[in-house]
């Protein structure tokens, strides 16, 4: 996968319904066979959550699991396979349109933040998607066997915000080891021959014990642009990152891989992304905790947000082409304790 826009020949999506009515254990074998795995896919069950929302909830066989909100098209659970949770979501969260919900893997599209004329973090995350049930193949193999296919298009509503025809379909999916895989493939379906450009995210809120206990790897000396400071560009100095005070940077140009370290927990999270070359870093801290209607005022302690994003260079596709963009979250133990873990083996390693 890359980053550069490709023209393929992927046939036009089949219409989706809007909303999924049937409250159904569904089986899509036949999207199996359309991803060209081949492989034996296991069965996803499509129930209501909060609100009366439709829900997706994945299934390994080795326990870990995962649920999908098509409201947002919105990762609000990911568990390992001893049931704990590994992404935080408020306990004050809203499931109710237009609000996002917080918490979770919100999608950023088709612009990130308010880098641009349209709302905070574009609309992507507080539009109904749909279950896509004959995805065009995937050009790579994965050997995850319980996944959903979702999509959005835009409404006539949308198009009068923001122009432009598009295909925007997102695969979730858990692999046999409990990683949780998101892929974004968005096309550019304009009739009318232009070009349009976009920013994106997948606004991941890693469940975390203490903030204060946690660091990250991977972005040390790299330049960021500090969302606190006029969005001015700076340069990261020292070791690792750690907290203690509100944090909101984009950091530029940053690798493949990054670790977010759980000192209490012993665990270390690794996000692993493609065609994503920005990572922005957030925590609101007491104060906007504090002014946020949706969040608890102490659980800024409990969350960071690493978010797998192009925002910097924001991405144009021409008619007929397609962008992808994956993110893969692991869990692992980590027998952390200060001045022992060498981060170069939690970046290298598989
Ligand atoms: C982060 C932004 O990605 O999202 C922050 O960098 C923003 O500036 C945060 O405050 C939360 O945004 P929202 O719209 O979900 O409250």
């Amino acid at each position: 996968m890359s980053s550069t826009p490709q023209a393929t020949a992927a046939p036009a999506a089949t219409a989706a319904p809007a909303t999924v009515r049937a409250p159904a254990t569904v089986a899509p074998g036949s999207a199996a066979a359309a991803s060209g795995s081949g492989r034996e896919r296991l069965p996803i069950e499509l129930c209501k959550g909060i609100n009366g929302l439709d829900k997706i909830v994945l299934r390994e066989v080795r326990g870990s699991s995962a649920e999908v909100y098509l409201y947002g098209g919105h990762v609000t659970s990911w568990k390992n396979d001893h049931g704990e949770e590994l992404l935080f979501l408020s306990s004050k969260a809203i499931f109710k349109p237009p609000k996002a919900i917080r918490g979770g893997i919100p999608i950023c599209f088709p612009q990130f933040s308010n880098h641009g004329s349209l709302e905070q973090h574009g609309f992507a995350r507080n539009r109904i998607w749909s279950i896509d049930n004959d995805p065009p193949p995937f050009p790579t193999s994965t050997s995850a066997k319980a996944f959903v296919d979702l999509i959005l298009k835009p409404t006539e509503e949308d198009l009068k915000i923001w122009p432009h025809s598009f295909e925007f379909r997102l695969r979730i999916s858990l692999s046999p080891a409990g990683d949780l895989m998101l892929t974004s493939r968005i096309r550019n379906t304009n009739a009318d021959g232009k070009p349009f450009t976009f920013t994106f995210a997948y606004h991941t809120y890693f469940s975390v014990s203490d903030i204060s206990e946690v660091r990250v790897e991977g972005l040390e000396t790299l330049d960021y642009l500090d969302n606190l400071q006029n969005k001015e560009r700076f340069t990261e100095q020292g070791d690792a990152i750690t907290f203690e005070a509100e944090v909101d940077k984009i950091y530029l140009g940053t690798p493949t891989k990054i670790a977010i370290l759980d000192h209490e927990k012993k665990r270390t999270f690794v996000l692993r992304k493609d065609g994503l070359p920005d990572a922005v870093v957030w925590n609101p801290w007491e104060k906007k905790a504090k002014a946020m209607a949706d969040f608890g005022d102490e659980e800024y302690k409990h969350m960071l947000c690493v978010e797998a994003a192009a925002v910097e260079k924001p991405i144009t596709l021409k008619p007929g082409e397609e962008w992808r963009g994956r993110q893969e979250l692991s869990a692992v133990p980590s027998s952390y304790c200060s001045g022992q873990l060498d981060p170069r083996r939690v970046l290298l390693g598989s």
